[in-house]
């Protein structure tokens, strides 16, 4: 009896195994899959936060753009871009948003607050529903701030009833947020940060004159991750991470302190 019990469970190990490895998505971005051991698990939430101009936009692009090249219908909702100037920003990193959108696989919903319109969630989440959406990017969290601007509690529920949207959908979702000032050693958490089941730091260490890229994840629930600090690039086709090396400008802050 107690030898068939063993037998069992050894098998559904087995099968969890391969279930996990199987099933994990490509962010789409050179390198950061790596950092994941392999990508993300689908229908997961990822909180992609950062300081401006730090890359938060074109790694949601890549993101989107990798859907869609793979056949899974994706959908990008910018609050601080208009759709013209978001198919342009993505031609100039040779991401070819427009052309799949008119292959009907990329859907960019306009969010602008600037616009002083009605701004109502209810439209993209009938959207995702009828065109069967795998990927999803909100960019930015600052839309939700917007919406929910005297209610912190009311602001927390909106998240929790956007991602629970997306989560009964089965789409990945990718959301960016700003911070105003981001320090890698001395990280200050927010109360939504708890909301997302994973988190990517971007941010720049500054080295003498120069700065460089640098990118952590902070946390990714139910997978195994990489826990350092990678250096990237942002070139002419977008975002490079490079896991197998470390940061120049951190190397040589621990070698000044003698810890090299
Ligand atoms: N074609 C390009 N080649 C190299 N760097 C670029 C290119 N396009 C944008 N960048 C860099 O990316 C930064 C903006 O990235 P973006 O994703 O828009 O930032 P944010 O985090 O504010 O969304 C720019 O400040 C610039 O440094
Ligand atoms: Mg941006």
């Amino acid at each position: 009896m107690k030898k068939i019990i063993m037998k069992k469970r050894v098998q559904i190990k087995k099968e969890k195994t391969a279930l996990k490895i199987d099933k994990l998505i490509s962010i789409g971005v050179p390198g950061l899959d790596e950092i994941f051991k392999g990508g993300v698990r689908p229908a997961s939430s990822i909180l992609l936060t950062g300081g401006p101009g730090t890359g938060k936009t074109i790694l949601a692009l890549q993101f989107i753009v990798d859907g869609a090249q793979h056949g899974e219908c994706s959908m990008i909702i910018t609050a601080e871009d208009t759709s013209q100037s978001l198919r342009a920003y993505a031609a100039s990193l040779g991401l070819p948003l427009a052309e799949l959108e008119k292959k009907g696989l990329i859907i960019i919903v306009e969010q602008k607050i600037s616009d002083g319109r009605m701004i109502s969630m209810e439209a993209p989440m009938q959207l995702l529903e009828s065109r069967k959406v795998k990927r999803v990017v909100l960019d930015s969290l600052t839309l939700f701030e917007f919406i929910y601007s005297s209610n912190t509690e009311e602001f927390r529920r909106g998240i929790l009833h956007f991602l629970a949207t997306m989560r009964k959908q089965e789409a990945t979702v990718l959301v960016t947020s700003e911070r105003m000032s981001l320090e890698i050693d001395n990280f200050q958490f927010r109360p939504e940060d708890f909301l997302f089941e994973g988190m990517i730091v971007v941010t720049r260490i500054r080295k003498a004159a120069s700065y460089e890229r640098v990118l952590t994840v902070v946390k990714m629930r139910g997978q195994e991750h990489l826990l350092d600090i990678y250096p990237f690039t942002i070139g002419e086709k977008g975002i490079q991470v490079f896991p197998k090396e470390v940061p120049f400008s951190l190397v040589e802050r621990e070698r000044k302190i003698g810890k090299l």
